[in-house]
């Protein structure tokens, strides 16, 4: 349209385009396009061009506001009642605290009203020039110098460079741009004396690479990860999702009553809704152990139901996965071990900002012969000052598979307060005996989502942008590694 407009008006008419701008308005064409095709058409030489500079004017917010609404003077008057007059109390409530306040010095100022405590019209009619001058300069139009200085005084406009082009035929005019070849086909090298090649562009940038890009969450796991390992840990089999309620919940002497085995915290499988094997004389021992104790606990007391522990659900913990491995271990002569797993969760919640029905969970567990709670509090401490997180602080708390049980705090300098950023404790006696695991065996462990990290180190304060259907895939791309710890 505009590259038409333009070789057509120099290709017709033997002058030059003296003003890109009124050009524009004349043919009823965007500026900015018509720019660009001069810009393009000089790159070429069709056209030869020299620059316009001129001082124009545009409405600033306040004076955007004015056009629309009025300036506040008039306003001021017209609030002002014909007959009579009113409080500057009442006339304060009537209007917007700046409009009262500049409306009063400029209707002073014009003598259109009388100020007092009372205030009352001095004249019967007013005229709203400055809205007038306003939308002049609005719609383009020249506004005299007078009202150019007295609204550039109340900073309703402010000066602004307009910027143009003056066009005439340059040495490669021609009415019409020609076609140049820009692809080495077959055709074009066949009829290679009738075409005009493009010229390469040696500067021009690039296509940007696509290539993949690593969640953010799996570039912190990576990073737990190697901590993990740095420590001298062993990574456990987290692949299954689907657990039985047995090594979820029953094995870590978790009531069967307890809220969290409720179906609105715990997704249960429809199909298959229960587990083929468990093995049989440790499923006894557990259902004893929730009756009726022994290893000098009293238990639960309660009827244990098989049926309840066979049923298949979505693990909630990936403790789940340390019940498994303990008791694997358990069948064997004791070595003591190390380990930890990253991996996915699910609980049946309500989701927000901060929740999601599915995360993840980092675990340690340590197991070995005669560990305290100074075993614990010391590994976490060397756990997270390697995460840059050195000031540490416990709180007792309950899990019905440890005792003692901790939540951790860790001092955010940023948010300069103490964050909880994990659970832990020591896995009770009426959990490891029944496995078979020697009587001064202890297990230390810990637990924190990966998620809470991720969205501290990336700045995410929607868990949805980061994991989810609703995922924020341009943050995914732009975010670089992060760091954790110092
Ligand atoms: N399983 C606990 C949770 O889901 C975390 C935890 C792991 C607590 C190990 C103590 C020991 O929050």
């Amino acid at each position: 349209m505009a590259e038409e407009a333009i070789l057509r008006f120099l290709h017709n008419n033997s002058e030059e385009i003296t003003d890109s701008g009124q050009f524009s308005a004349e043919h009823n064409l965007d500026h900015n396009e018509v720019v660009n095709v001069i810009k393009s058409l000089h790159g070429f030489r069709y056209i030869d061009v020299q620059d316009i500079k001129r001082e124009t004017w545009v409405l600033t917010d306040e004076g955007k506001k004015y056009a629309a609404e009025g300036a506040p003077e008039v306003q001021l008057f017209l609030a002002v009642p014909e007959e009579g007059s009113i409080s500057k109390d009442e006339l304060q409530k009537k209007l917007a605290p700046s409009v009262f306040k500049i409306g009063c010095s400029q209707a002073g100022k014009n003598k259109w009203v009388e100020m007092g405590k009372q205030v009352s019209r001095k004249v019967q009619h007013v005229e709203d020039k400055v809205k007038s001058l306003l939308l002049q300069i609005q719609e383009g139009k020249d506004v005299d110098k007078d009202g150019i200085s007295s609204l550039k005084a109340r900073k309703l406009i402010a000066p602004q460079i307009w910027k143009g082009y003056s066009v005439k035929k340059g040495p490669n005019f021609a009415p019409e741009r020609k076609k140049v070849a820009t692809d080495l086909t077959r055709e074009n090298l066949q009829n290679w004396k009738e075409l005009e090649f493009k010229e390469y562009n040696f500067n021009a940038k690039g296509a940007p690479v696509e290539a993949g890009h690593l969640h953010p969450l799996l570039k912190v796991r990576k990073q737990f990860k190697d901590i993990f390992v740095q420590m001298g840990f062993e990574e456990m089999p987290t692949n299954n999702f689907v657990e039985s309620s047995f090594w979820n919940f029953d094995a870590l002497f978790q009531p069967q009553q307890h809220p969290a085995r409720d179906s609105h915290d715990t997704f249960f499988l429809k199909d298959p809704s229960t587990t083929r094997t468990l093995p049989e004389d440790y499923v006894e021992r557990v259902k004893r152990v929730h009756e009726s104790g022994g290893y000098g606990s009293r238990g639960y007391n309660y009827v244990w139901k098989r049926e309840e522990a066979n049923k298949n659900l979505l693990r909630t913990h990936t403790t789940a996965v340390s019940s498994r491995m303990l008791y694997a271990l358990a069948q064997k002569p004791f070595v003591p071990k190390k380990y930890f797993s990253i991996d996915r969760v699910f609980r049946n919640e309500a989701v927000d900002r901060t929740h999601l029905a599915e995360f993840h969970q980092i675990e340690g567990l340590i197991c070995d012969r005669g560990l305290t709670l100074g075993n614990l509090i010391g590994v976490l401490n060397d756990f997270f000052s390697r995460l840059g997180m050195s000031k540490l602080k416990f709180k007792p708390a309950y899990n019905p598979y440890t005792e003692p049980s901790m939540e951790i705090f860790s001092y955010h300098e940023g948010l300069g307060k103490w964050v909880e950023i994990g659970n832990s404790g020591m896995f009770r006696p009426e959990m490891l005996l029944p496995m078979g695991l020697p009587e001064d065996v202890r297990v230390i462990a810990w637990g924190l989502s990966l998620e809470r990290p991720t969205m501290i180190l990336y700045g995410i304060d929607n868990i949805r942008d980061l994991f989810g259907h609703k995922v924020d895939l341009d943050l995914i791309k732009r975010n670089p590694i992060c760091r954790v710890g110092i």
